[in-house]
């Protein structure tokens, strides 16, 4: 039996969309059918959803919202187990575009990248904005394309991966620029943040960071300053409660689930800090640098072009007696307080002089941060 053309109107709490089946669909002649109960469940109490079996979300959420378009910030609204529940358009490849029966359609029900930390996470920093960190750059290049084809890397993908090096060198920063360029989700987390109030609590956190990753994969682990809770083992007796938590992080690293695509990036200033078991489970550790002549150029100059204040200053110079200093020094300490020294002062433009402050205040002499890996 052929259907005839129809339009099929979905209201929704906010907006009107209509959907158009296309003509000369063939009904189906026989269904059948095996309850397997609801794709998600809902609590009351805390508003929080639960998703039983994401398969069966999929084709749910994909099977309501044909036809819909979606615009990332915007909002999707459930028609049939919870009228009218929210989900946000965390992103939409492309933006303000069509959900067809081919769309992947993936949730995060992760109070770890709830709203806020979404949001946060979800800056405009992009990978071009990082300046050199080649090796960090190329390693990210590998995860990209592993998310993309999985099965290719069969049992040689990318697993743990340490980014280490001085403070403001970039690590956050390119993890923060994967974010936003990758479709997975990625845990972005401070190691402290897993430390709880109880002996005990650290442990089961890391589990369930895993466990939740792991039900979303391919996702990615950010843990930043990995060194709080993965101490080397001379440091451990300092925190009774550490052991157990580098035991709980040994074990989910070495992945519970073979094949199942959770990446591990762990940063950290001191790697030889880091629990030697801990340490060796990274397959790579990538060393973030401080930036060359060429590099703090283009640091200072991509940063020059955002401040309010016009600028008369000799760059070549600057450069030359910032030699030594992080991208984040540059940042901060150098251009910042030029321009509130300017401002101070009530100039109309930053001039060497402001540098020449900046420099003098700054706490940083070239030797502190020489030598730190030598
Ligand atoms: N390679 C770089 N290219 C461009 N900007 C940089 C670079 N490195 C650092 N910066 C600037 O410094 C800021 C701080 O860098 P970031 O927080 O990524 O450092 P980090 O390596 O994570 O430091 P920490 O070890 O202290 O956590 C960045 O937001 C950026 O403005
Ligand atoms: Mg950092």
């Amino acid at each position: 039996m052929k259907s005839d053309s129809k339009k099929t109107e979905i209201k929704t709490t906010n907006q009107k969309q209509t959907k158009i089946e296309p003509e000369d669909k063939e009904y189906a002649e026989c269904v059948i059918l095996r309850p397997v109960g609801y794709p998600f469940e809902f609590n009351l109490m805390d508003e929080h959803i639960e998703i039983t079996n994401k398969e069966l979300f999929e084709e749910y959420a994909r099977e309501q919202w044909l036809g819909l378009v979606v615009r990332e910030n915007s909002h999707l609204f459930d028609q049939k187990i919870i009228p009218d529940y929210g989900f946000e358009v965390i992103k939409a490849k492309p933006d303000n575009s069509i959900i067809s029966e081919k769309t992947k359609i993936k949730i995060i029900t992760d109070e770890l990248t709830t709203k806020n930390d979404n949001k946060k996470f979800k800056s405009n920093i992009r990978l071009s904005d990082i300046i050199g960190q080649n090796n960090a750059k190329n390693k990210v290049k590998v995860i990209t394309k592993y998310l993309e084809n999985p099965e290719k890397f069969g049992p040689w993908a990318p697993k743990n991966i340490l980014f280490y090096g001085l403070p403001g060198t970039g690590k956050t920063m390119l993890v923060k620029a994967l974010a936003s360029e990758l479709e997975v989700p990625l845990y972005l987390i401070k190691a402290t943040s897993l430390i709880g109030d109880h002996v005990g609590d650290g442990a089961s956190k890391i589990q369930d960071l895993f466990k939740k990753a792991s039900e979303n994969s391919p996702s990615i682990i950010f843990i930043d300053e990995i060194d709080a809770i993965a101490l080397h083992r001379s440091f451990q007796s300092l925190r009774g409660d550490v052991s157990e938590i580098v035991n709980s992080l040994l074990t989910e690293m070495d992945g519970i689930i073979e094949n199942d695509s959770v990446i591990t990036i762990g940063a950290t200033n001191n790697p030889n800090s880091l629990d030697y078991a801990v340490r060796s489970r990274f397959e790579e550790e990538i060393e973030f640098k401080l930036p060359d002549d060429e590099e703090r150029l283009a640091i200072l100059e991509s940063n020059l072009k955002t401040m309010p204040l016009d600028y008369d200053i000799d760059l070549e110079k600057v450069v030359k007696i910032t030699k030594g200093l992080s991208g984040r020094d540059l940042k901060e300490k150098i251009l910042k307080t030029s321009l509130h020294n300017a401002i101070a002062n009530d100039c109309e433009i930053i001039t060497m002089e402001n540098i020449d402050y900046a420099i003098k205040n700054s706490k940083i002499k070239n030797t502190d941060v020489k030598g730190m890996f030598e």
